[in-house]
């Protein structure tokens, strides 16, 4: 999940490259680095943020047309200077950038030590750079094909980038696993992990394909798969501004990205959802109409927030389309070898699209027969191209590593798919899906009202900054966004915060509770609220620190807790949309308030598509 930048064309390469790779950075930030080729080759790199290298080359020469760049997330060799890419080959002509992990590097690093070559990292890349290498001494053939020759022994995901300094007008490029798209220009390409660094310069991309090998110039872009067979490039057309990957006057882009919400949860439901019609649109639906109401269980497969998503939708579909629903992390299903019945459907949820684990789990899904249904942000992205239907969240690009409006996007796509199912399923009557699609268009406008007040949470996080751990408690529809809050905190304050279904206290965790635990109630009103102010009657006599989120005219829970968030009243189904987001905002203003880079935290990245 690092972060890869090329350019060849008219312009000077560098600033090209650096300001694409500050637009990449939180997809790792462990070391930078970028290689130019002007009569000869030059490679920068650094330990560190994209601006620490930056720093360090002020008077260096800089120049050239061509040129590759990395910002790092470290899998294999510690954040240092030698492990930064990019990577130089023995005889110092060829530079390369890798994002992924090379599985079988241990056996090649072997073979290649054996024939004298020395490594000066600790990386899969160095390996893999010396092995095309090797193949072009040994068959006395050109890089493009020895890179084709070698990537047919690799095992692992890549994404890599070459450039060779006797061949100053071409790049060199390929992929499997991870994320590689192309911006085609006048005269120049553009080559990045995402179309982030692309949108300013051009709206026309090629997204490559797993074992495709592209080669670049200026004015051309083939591309052939690893048999040497030519490919047709595929040009869509990007629909997102370069505003929407700009803070717009925001500290950080969590903050904007929470505050987005109103409008990206409206962008979700528009043109789908006509609330005075009663009638939801979803093609991705519609075409796989009988195949989900006759789903005999549907299984949600993510990561993460992803995975709380999927957690909230199970409660959801149960309810309202009587289809078993389970939810699996995506690591453990894909080695679980999990039983799939004819007919099952996989609903698989993912912002970035790229998520390794995700991709690979559908992959074993689809293996076993099975429909895959992709919930999506990210539009082009892999799991969208893998699925065989989906829906994409519309939240716009997300920026901030810790997910919030693409959380809320993908509870209203589940919602509406849910009751879309349900009605064509007759589990639904016709007065409470009316009802619930009132419930869904009316949540832009009390999230809207939410964050008018910023304000109280940002006090009461200042209040609670300090504590050493959390709880995060919630029942039913509830217990997921319990979960949700307690990762925020995790990814945004390095505070350690645990979820849990608040009945669950008393078979141990209860234990924790003491007059310097913060216990977070996520008790907006709905069928569990008698239970859970017994729940938080229990923890407060044990003197345990009683946040409640609370629906406005609750007049029991505020008389018991510490502080009191309350949200607009709402059907407990889509609640979550509106619980959610102070839970979004408290992680938010503990993290700024300790004084944490909210943006880029630490060990973290946006996509994580290395297992
Ligand atoms: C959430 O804030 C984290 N960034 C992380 O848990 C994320 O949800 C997970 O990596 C899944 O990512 P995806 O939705 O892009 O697949």
């Amino acid at each position: 999940m690092c972060g890869i930048v090329a350019y060849i064309g008219h312009r000077q390469a560098y600033p090209v490259i650096l300001k694409g790779l500050k637009r990449l950075e939180y997809r790792g930030y462990d070391s930078a680095g970028v290689a130019l080729v002007n009569h000869g080759l030059h490679v920068y790199k650094k330990k560190g943020k994209v601006a620490d290298l930056e720093d360090t080359l002020v008077g260096k020469d800089l120049q050239g047309s061509i040129g590759i760049g990395h910002t790092r997330w470290a899998t294999h060799g510690e954040p240092s200077d030698r492990n930064s890419h990019p990577h130089t080959s023995a005889n110092g002509k060829l530079a390369m950038v890798h994002n992924g992990i090379i599985e079988n590097y241990a056996p090649l690093k072997q073979e290649l030590l054996n024939k004298g070559y020395t490594f000066a990292s600790d990386t899969d890349t160095e390996v893999l750079l010396k092995f095309i290498e090797d193949i072009q001494i040994n068959n006395e053939c050109g890089l493009e094909e020895a890179v084709r020759i070698a990537l047919r022994r690799i095992v692992g995901a890549y994404v890599i980038v070459i450039v060779d300094q006797d061949h100053p007008d071409t790049l060199i490029a390929a992929r499997k696993g991870s994320p590689l798209v192309i911006g085609i220009g006048k005269g120049e390409h553009f080559l990045a992990s995402d179309a982030s660094p692309i949108v300013e310069y051009t709206k026309e991309v090629v997204y490559v394909n797993d074992y495709e090998v592209a080669i670049i110039r200026p004015d051309e872009l083939i591309l052939k798969n690893l048999g040497n067979e030519r490919q047709t490039p595929f040009i869509t057309k990007l629909d997102i501004e370069l505003a929407a990957i700009e803070k717009g006057g925001y500290p950080h882009f969590m903050l904007k990205e929470i505050h987005e919400q109103p409008h990206t949860i409206q962008d979700c439901l528009r043109g789908r959802m006509d609330p005075a019609a009663g009638t939801i649109t979803m093609a991705g639906v519609q075409n796989h109409l009988q195949q989900l109401v006759n789903a005999p269980r549907i299984i949600m497969v993510a990561c993460g927030t992803s995975w709380h998503a999927g957690l909230v939708a199970e409660y959801v579909f149960e309810e309202l389309c009587r289809i078993p629903v389970e939810v699996e992390y995506a690591s453990e299903f894909r080695y679980r070898n999990p039983v799939i019945h004819h007919g099952d459907v996989i609903v698989a949820i993912s912002q970035s699209g790229e998520t390794a684990d995700t991709l690979v789990a559908i992959e074993r899904a689809k293996e076993q027969g099975a429909t895959i249904f992709g919930i999506v942000n990210a539009v082009g992205s892999s799991i969208a191209r893998q699925s065989h239907a989906g829906a994409y969240t519309h939240s716009g690009p997300e920026i901030g590593v810790a997910s919030t409006k693409a959380f809320t996007g993908q509870l209203a796509v589940l919602t509406m798919m849910a009751l879309k199912i349900a009605a064509a399923k007759g589990t639904i009557d016709v007065k409470r899906y009316q009802h619930l699609c009132a419930e869904l268009a009316a949540i832009p406008e009390k999230v809207a009202a939410i964050l008018q007040k910023t304000d109280l949470i940002k006090k009461i996080a200042d209040k609670y900054k300090d504590a050493r751990d959390f709880l995060y408690l919630g029942r039913g529809y509830n217990f997921p966004v319990a979960l949700e809050g307690a990762l925020k905190l995790k990814e945004i304050s390095y505070i350690h915060a645990e979820g849990y279904p608040a009945a669950e206290m008393k078979h141990g965790p209860i234990a924790l509770v003491d007059d310097r635990l913060p216990v977070v109630f996520v008790a907006t009103r709905d069928s569990y609220h008698e239970k859970i102010v017994s729940n938080i009657q229990e923890i407060k006599a044990r003197k345990g620190l009683v946040l409640a989120i609370t629906s406005e005219n609750d007049e029991v829970i505020p008389t018991m807790a510490d502080d009191v968030f309350s949200v607009p009243e709402a059907d407990e189904i889509v609640a979550p949309l509106l619980s959610v987001v102070p839970l979004q905002l408290l992680s938010y203003y503990v993290g700024v308030a300790k004084g944490f880079d909210v943006d880029k935290p630490r060990n973290l990245a946006k996509s994580v598509t290395v297992e």
